[in-house]
């Protein structure tokens, strides 16, 4: 029998929150040391952060009652001891040290400590009916079920393991009935409530200081960690970028978003002031893949330019948000600000319609960005696929550390990061650099138990090996690395299981058309085609990237600045890393990311990607004379 905790989901009661993931958690549920602490400690947990029981505790104990036989800490159910792996990406943050093992019941150690305020937050959070949280000073709110529900299945092991909520067409109303609440000119302006901006100040602050707690941190890595599989410095990666991001928008950070100008006009009493203006209702949607990090930051910019978002994150992983929003309220986040919906694709496609949200976010596929584009009549940015290409120079170099770089590109997070590398261009130079047998090395140090490979959420092994089938029909194509499927695994038939590959396919022929569709189709998994060009074919490796269609990330591999410039000068990309260090992959706080060569291109991270996404200019142009006093009525114009 399987042990659960149940969990419901928050309603602004007053505001239309509504209908949240009824989150039902199995015994396997990773953050759980239950079994290992004292009766006291259980009644009465340690918490991250603040949360208030509406009702008497006994429905606290009953749940935790049933916590008693939960296991392991660590994401994979196989092997629940296993350590975070050794750091193996110096861009990222040094992990957390490891806690010595110690003896089940040695609640004073370090790790349990973690465990034990990780599981806290996991139990409260997924309080049953009747536990409320009581943010500082905000009205109150709950989490309530939706009528319908889904399973999901544990990626690792095909049991299920989350019980979400779906919320059903017929559903939707209070959610449209919230966004319709909120006028176009937002919830606060530069003219209206300007003390929000403060006060998101503060929430940024709290919140960048909750995220900073080891323990907290830990928490949300793990619980990264076991609905989007990838290493736990990976995760903890994501986190950290999260909090940077908080600590960016701190104090006064918020209010200088929105900085306005003045500029004098033609007589006295005369000037035009350009404001970063609202669109008021906003929607957001967000795919599986970074389960924090994309929802959050977007959240947090359309909320600090006074906008009130509906978020969407995929099912798949929106325990993680589900999890942040809570922490959000008690760090003073009005629950009236924003509405959460898990709800698949068709109903959330419904509730734009009839919503009718001024704006809308998307990150995800291409597909799904187009036909929205085309739904809601271009009022929506885009954060979609990516073909990210690396083209490696004539200057040979840093061999080893630049294979490190491939490897991590191409299959960090088993290839599903929007930036992955999906292409490499490779200066004929490299060929008896040992490059390629550095990548097939490194490659084959990725394993199952520490997540450097894993399941793919989005694709199946059976397509993975069918494009890679179709790639080898093409002359001259070879797999250099890879190819099969991962063994000795319980990763559903559902999801994606394979071996980091790498397929050769000659440059000539990626450019025929037929080929050049099959070859740049994104495959979001551990995956990459690699190919050589000799010095006069860099025409044909910048034409190749010229006929592609996404353009998100890359990277010019090479110190020499003539060739920098050269293939910088004639190429789009939004995010493009240049120099011997250069990468496809990173989306930090400190620096834009997002596509170019589109109207509709959003971006994340940084001040201007906020302005850009959920702002829009405002010009108001004052006048307020005196009228000259010689002035007469002139003839008709
Ligand atoms: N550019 C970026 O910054 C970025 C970041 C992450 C992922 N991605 C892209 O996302 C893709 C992988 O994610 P995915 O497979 O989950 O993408 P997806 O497009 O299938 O789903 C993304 C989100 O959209 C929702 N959705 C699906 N159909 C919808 C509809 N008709 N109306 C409203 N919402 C709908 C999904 O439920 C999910 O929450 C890849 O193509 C990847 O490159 C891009």
């Amino acid at each position: 029998m399987e042990d659960k905790v149940s969990c419901q989901s928050l309603v602004g009661r007053s505001l239309g929150i509504r209908a949240q993931p009824d989150v039902l958690i199995t015994a396997r549920q990773p953050l759980m040391a239950e079994h290992a602490r004292p009766h006291a400690e259980r009644q009465s947990p340690k918490l991250p952060w603040k949360v208030k029981s509406a009702r008497s505790d006994t429905r606290v104990h009953d749940t935790t009652s049933t916590l008693q036989r939960t296991s392991p800490t660590s994401p994979l159910p196989q092997k629940p001891r296993t350590q975070p792996p050794a750091a193996v990406d110096a861009d990222e943050p040094p992990p957390l040290p490891a806690a010595p093992r110690r003896s089940r019941h040695s609640i004073r150690s370090a790790r349990l400590r973690v465990q034990v305020a990780a599981h806290a937050v996991v139990r409260n959070g997924v309080a049953p009916r009747g536990f409320r949280f009581q943010p500082c000073g905000s009205a109150e709110f709950r989490w309530t079920a939706s009528a319908n529900s889904n399973w999901l299945v544990d990626p690792l092991n095909g049991d299920k393991f989350i019980k979400v909520a779906e919320v059903q067409g017929t559903e939707i109303k209070p959610f449209v009935e919230s966004l319709s609440k909120c006028p176009k000119h937002g919830l606060h302006n530069p003219l209206k409530a300007p003390e929000r901006y403060l006060m998101y100040g503060d929430i940024s602050a709290k919140a960048a200081h909750m995220l900073g707690q080891p323990m907290v941190s830990d928490f949300f890595a793990k619980l990264i960690q076991r609905v989007s599989p990838k290493s736990y410095q990976q995760a903890l990666a994501e986190v950290q970028v999260s909090q940077k991001f908080l600590e960016n928008f701190c104090g006064d950070q918020v209010r200088f978003l929105a900085r306005s100008f003045a500029v004098p006009g033609n007589h006295l009493g005369q000037r035009s002031n350009g404001y970063h203006w609202p669109y008021g209702p906003v929607a957001i949607i967000t795919p599986f893949n970074f389960p924090l990090e994309i929802p959050l930051l977007q959240v947090m910019g359309a909320l600090y330019m006074g906008n009130k978002p509906v978020l969407k994150v995929d099912s798949k992983v929106s325990i993680v948000m589900e999890q942040m929003i809570r922490l959000l309220h008690d760090c003073g986040l009005p629950a009236e600000d924003m509405d959460f919906i898990n709800s698949d694709g068709v109903t959330m496609n419904k509730l734009l319609l009839e919503a009718n949200p001024k704006m809308t976010l998307f990150t995800g596929s291409s597909r799904v960005a187009e036909k929205l584009a085309s739904d809601l009549k271009g009022r929506i940015k885009l954060e979609d696929a990516g073909f990210d290409w690396k083209i490696l120079g004539p200057d040979v170099q840093e061999v080893d550390y630049i294979a490190w770089v491939c490897d991590q590109d191409a299959y960090a997070c088993s290839g599903q990061k929007c930036s992955a590398q999906s292409v490499l261009f490779m200066h004929k130079n490299w060929s008896s650099s040992g490059l390629l047998e550095k990548m097939k090395k490194l490659s084959e140090r990725r394993k199952l138990e520490d997540l450097t490979i894993g399941p793919v959420l989005t694709v199946t092994t059976k397509a993975m090996t069918e494009h890679m089938n179709s790639l080898l029909k093409i002359p001259g194509s070879k797999v250099l690395f890879g190819g099969e499927p991962l063994e000795n695994h319980s990763i559903p038939e559902i999801y994606g299981a394979m071996k980091p590959t790498a397929v050769f396919v000659p440059l000539e022929e990626i450019l025929k058309s037929g080929n050049f569709e099959i070859v740049t189709k994104e495959i979001f998994g551990p995956f990459q085609v690699v190919t050589e060009y000799y010095e006069d074919q860099l025409e044909l490796v910048l034409e190749a990237c010229e006929r592609m269609n996404a353009h998100l990330t890359a990277a010019v591999v090479s110190n020499d600045p003539l060739f920098l410039q050269d293939v910088l000068g004639r190429s789009v990309n939004g995010t493009t890393y240049a120099g011997i260090r250069a990468r496809t992959t990173g989306a930090p706080q400190n620096h834009w990311f997002g596509p170019a060569g589109d109207p509709r291109g959003a971006g994340i991270g940084t001040p201007e990607a906020i302005k850009l996404v959920w702002s829009c200019h405002r010009e108001i142009i004052y006048d307020i004379g005196p009228v000259p006093k010689n002035w007469t009525l002139p003839s008709a114009t």
